[in-house]
């Protein structure tokens, strides 16, 4: 129908090289472009704003954002080089020095965040003149395995915040940042661009503050009950069953071949 793709991921985890092979992996012909990740957009971010050339990010966070850090010629340390660090025998005397060409702490999911690595971020956030704290996302909770929710990129954001005091810069889905580079690289206007989604507090919350209209799919989070519940005050423009249905529905309105 010759309409424009971009698939939106909080995930940081990845960059969109590694998502990328994912899709691939899966039989799918997709473009980087067209993949938006938080990690993407922690770089975007910084590039946007003429992050300073002399100027290194510290990572709280993997392999994703220090590729996308890297593909915009971004200086970083932290990350996952410090998995297995430990701060030291905590008596008196004893002090961390921070690098003070830090102006930038970005934080996402971490499962190896550790002690050592808080405190780093903290003090480059606190001790470097205008050093920027940003958060690529803030999910409570992630399906990191089928049959559990473990803690999300929130639980590392939430510790920063504690020690670093302040909040951070938010560049994950939708943002701002990221609804406003899509809309203009791809020359649409908010309401020509349909947020699909299946979760009615995020995806299709965040589509309608953007002013983009807006598609839930019932095959993940939101369940039917939950949307048609009267206290629900969240509503899409459109709802399908799952996906497919997009297809199916396209090709009943004779939009593209059967
Ligand atoms: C991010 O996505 C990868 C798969 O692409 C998955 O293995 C991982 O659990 C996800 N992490 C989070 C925090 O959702
Ligand atoms: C993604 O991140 C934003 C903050 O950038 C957060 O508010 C939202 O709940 C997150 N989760 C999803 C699934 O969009």
């Amino acid at each position: 129908m010759g309409k424009k793709l971009y698939f939106v991921t909080n995930n940081s985890t990845k960059s969109r090289a590694g998502y990328l092979k994912k899709f691939t992996q899966l039989g799918l012909n997709v473009q980087p472009e067209e993949i938006y990740s938080s990690s993407y957009a922690a770089a975007a971010y910084l590039k946007s704003i003429n992050f300073p050339q002399d100027k290194k990010v510290y990572i709280v966070g993997q392999e994703g954002i220090q590729e996308e850090l890297d593909l915009q010629g971004i200086q970083h340390i932290g990350g996952l080089a410090d998995a297995d660090k430990v701060v030291g025998p905590l008596r008196a005397g004893y002090k961390v020095e921070q690098d003070p060409d830090v102006g930038a702490v970005v934080v996402g999911y971490d499962r190896y965040i550790n002690y050592y690595k808080m405190h780093y971020a903290t003090l480059c956030a606190r001790e470097n003149p205008g050093c920027l704290f940003i958060a690529t996302n803030c999910d409570a909770v992630a399906h990191i395995t089928d049959v559990q929710e473990f803690p999300g990129a929130g639980a590392m954001v939430g510790a920063l915040k504690g020690s670093i005091a302040r909040e951070p810069i938010l560049v994950g889905k939708p943002s701002e940042f990221m609804l406003g580079d899509i809309a203009k690289s791809s020359r649409l206007k908010r309401h020509e661009i349909c947020m699909i989604g299946d979760r009615l507090d995020t995806d299709i919350l965040f589509g309608k503050n953007g002013g983009l209209s807006t598609l839930l799919v019932l095959s993940g989070v939101t369940r039917k009950e939950q949307l048609l519940n009267p206290t629900n005050s969240i509503h899409p423009d459109m709802y399908v069953d799952s996906l497919a249905d997009v297809a199916r529905l396209a090709k009943l309105a004779g939009l593209v071949p059967a």
